[in-house]
C-alpha cells in the first residue's frame, strides 16, 4: 500500500480530526447483542446503519474498503461479522483507535488499516468487491477522491456512500440560524443536487435512499424519543417529496464495468 503525504492544505482537517480523536470515549468491544443486531438487520427501514449493513449481507462481497474509516468501528464490525476488510483514513489519531478497536474486538487478522489521504491514496495492484464511503466526501475535494474510489472497486464491483444533503434552499437558511452549537471540520459542507450529478459521473447509482428529517433533532431532545423520530422518518421519507427535505442520503452505486 502506498499514499503520499497529505497536502497542505488539509492540514486543518488533519488538526481537527486529531483532537477529536483525542477526545473519543474509550473503545468498547462490541456486545454479541450489537452484532446480532447488525447481523439481523430488523430496523432497515428506519435505521440508517441497519439499512447499510443489510445492503452489504445482500451482495456478500469478499472484499470491501473503508474509504475514510475514521475509528474504523465499522470495520471491525464487519470483520466480526465474517467479512475482509480494509479501512483507511488520513487521521494517524484514528486510524491508532482503529488498531486499537481491532485488537479488542480480536479481528486483528481479519481487517487492515492504514493512513492515507483519498484524494492521493493508492493501494497497489487491488481493486475490491465493495467500496463503502461513509460521510467523508463531505469533508473534501469530491473529483480526485471519486477519482480513487473508482480506481479501487473492480469493474461491476459496487460502491454506498453515505453522505449529509442540503437540497433545500429554506432548510439550509434556517440551518444556518438554528442555535445549535455546530461542530464541523473547517472543510466540511453538506452535498447538493449538483454534487450527486457529479457522483453520477464516476457511478452508475441504483438507489437513493433518504434519512433524517426529524431525527436531525435527536441532538436536542430527549434520548429516549430517538427511536420514535426514526419511525416518524421512515414514514413521512415514504411520501413522494418528502426526500427534498432529508438531511442524510444513502447511495448504492456500480462502477460501471
Ligand atoms: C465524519 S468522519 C466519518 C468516519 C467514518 N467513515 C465513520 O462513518 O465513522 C469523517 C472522516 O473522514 C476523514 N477524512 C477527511 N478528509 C479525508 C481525506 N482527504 N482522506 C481520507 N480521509 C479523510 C476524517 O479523518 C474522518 O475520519
Amino acid at each position: 500500500m502506498s499514499s503520499q503525504q497529505p497536502t497542505k492544505d488539509i492540514s486543518a482537517e488533519l488538526e481537527y480530526q486529531a483532537r477529536h480523536a483525542a477526545a473519543a470515549s474509550p473503545i468498547q468491544k462490541n456486545s454479541p447483542e450489537k452484532i446480532a443486531r447488525y447481523r439481523e438487520c430488523r430496523n432497515h427501514r428506519a435505521d440508517r446503519k441497519e439499512y447499510t449493513f443489510r445492503l452489504i449481507h445482500q451482495l456478500k462481497p469478499d472484499t470491501v474498503l473503508d474509504f475514510g474509516c475514521g475509528d474504523g468501528e465499522i470495520c471491525v464490525q464487519l470483520a466480526l461479522l465474517g467479512y475482509q476488510t480494509t479501512g483507511f483514513d488520513v487521521s494517524p489519531e484514528y486510524i491508532q483507535l482503529a488498531k486499537e478497536r481491532a485488537r479488542v474486538d480480536g479481528v486483528e487478522d481479519k481487517v487492515k488499516f492504514f493512513v492515507a489521504d483519498g484524494s492521493n491514496v493508492s493501494i497497489e495492484e487491488q481493486t475490491f468487491d465493495l467500496v463503502l464511503v461513509q460521510l467523508v466526501l463531505h469533508h473534501v475535494d469530491l473529483r480526485p477522491c471519486l477519482e480513487n474510489i473508482r480506481k479501487h472497486v473492480k469493474p461491476g464491483g459496487r460502491v454506498i456512500i453515505i453522505e449529509p444533503v442540503a437540497y433545500s434552499a429554506t432548510l439550509r437558511w434556517l440551518r444556518d440560524r438554528t442555535p445549535v452549537e455546530k461542530d464541523i471540520s473547517p472543510n466540511e459542507r453538506q452535498l447538493t443536487h449538483a454534487d450527486l450529478k457529479i457522483i453520477g459521473e464516476y457511478f452508475t447509482i441504483h438507489s437513493r435512499k433518504h434519512f433524517r428529517l426529524f431525527g436531525r433533532l435527536d441532538r436536542v431532545l430527549p434520548r429516549f424519543l430517538n427511536p420514535l423520530l426514526l419511525k416518524l422518518d421512515a414514514l413521512l421519507l415514504a411520501i413522494p417529496g418528502m426526500s427534498h427535505f432529508a438531511a442524510v442520503t444513502v447511495l448504492f452505486a456500480e462502477r460501471p464495468a
